[in-house]
């Protein structure tokens, strides 16, 4: 007698991957099956219950089973998926370069309301690390700016430029293979020098949940050292600067007091914090000279 297989329906596939992720600890687990559902069958979350009872043809299931397993082995639903929503755009994602993270867009705020108060117009932009290019990215979208955009990883650099190019930025920024430590770095002609550098002390790596340690690029998560090398190197560069250099910061949850001491060690005086969305000091602006 030939084998009758299975029929499964969106409904009955949800149910069943929500079970899974569930017990292995991953958190919003019906979501994760959502995202990954709606990205298999490339429709939206709201779709899905539109059509719940809709069964999946074979392909559909290979691709999501494949989906699940990634998943489950606590790889990050943006490189399951390949993209991750950063400022209301869309940016393609993968192992080599960090995901964008929702704190991040209190950067972006930041950096357009100084330039906004500053009435700077056409302002030119460093930006250290780059990553996907999401933060130079996000700013290039909402004003006239020139932005050279760093980082030492070839392959983020290239997902960097392609993000430029959906995100129609490319006329706008400069992507450089460059490393702060090692090359000839000059902020003299920057406006703002931005960056999230990476800040995560080498000692709190253990910390981290695995879905970070265990997959995203170690070196946009940690500086191998106290969390502050790269403040240091930035506060240092800024202050060798003729004239005035004004640099905007990411840094890291509770992270305040040992870079504000940093900066007062340093001879700088003139800077302040901003709070993200959840009330926690996010960024340091500071004007060096
Ligand atoms: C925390 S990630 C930030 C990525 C992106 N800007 C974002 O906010 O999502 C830090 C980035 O700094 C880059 N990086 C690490 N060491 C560097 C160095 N010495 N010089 C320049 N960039 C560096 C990493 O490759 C990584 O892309």
């Amino acid at each position: 007698m030939a084998e009758v297989s299975k029929i499964w329906r969106i409904i009955d596939l949800l149910k069943i991957t929500e079970g899974l992720l569930k017990e292995k600890g991953i958190s919003s687990p019906r979501l994760n099956a959502e995202l990954l559902l709606s990205d298999t069958l490339n429709t939206n979350r709201m779709d899905l219950y539109l059509n719940f009872e809709k069964p999946l043809q074979e392909s559909e299931l290979t691709e999501f089973r494949g989906k699940i397993k990634r998943r489950l082995s606590r790889e990050p639903l943006q490189y399951v998926t390949g993209k991750c929503g950063f400022y209301g755009m869309e940016f393609k994602v993968g192992p080599s370069v960090l995901i964008p993270r929702p704190e991040t867009e209190t950067l972006i705020d930041v950096s357009l309301e100084n330039i906004r108060a500053r009435e700077l117009d056409n302002p030119k932009i460093l930006e250290i690390g780059t990553g996907s290019g999401c933060i130079s990215i996000a700013i290039a979208g909402k004003i006239n700016c020139r932005i050279d955009s760093i980082d030492t990883s070839n392959d983020a650099l290239k997902i960097a430029e392609e993000n430029s190019g959906t995100n129609n930025t490319s006329s706008k920024i400069n992507f450089q293979l460059k490393d702060i430590f090692r090359d000839v770095m000059d902020f003299s002609g920057y406006d703002i020098v931005i960056s999230n550098p990476p800040y995560i002390a080498f000692n709190e790596l253990e910390t981290l949940e695995p879905e970070v340690r265990d997959f995203e690029p170690l070196a946009a998560l940690t500086d191998n050292e106290d969390g502050l090398k790269f403040y240091r190197r930035i506060f240092e560069l800024a202050t060798k600067t003729d004239g005035k250099t004004s640099v905007l910061l990411e840094i890291g949850d509770g992270k305040r007091a040992n870079v504000e001491n940093l900066a007062i060690n340093m001879g700088i005086t003139n800077y302040c914090f901003y709070k993200d969305l959840l009330n926690i000091d996010r960024v340091i602006y500071a004007e060096i000279w």
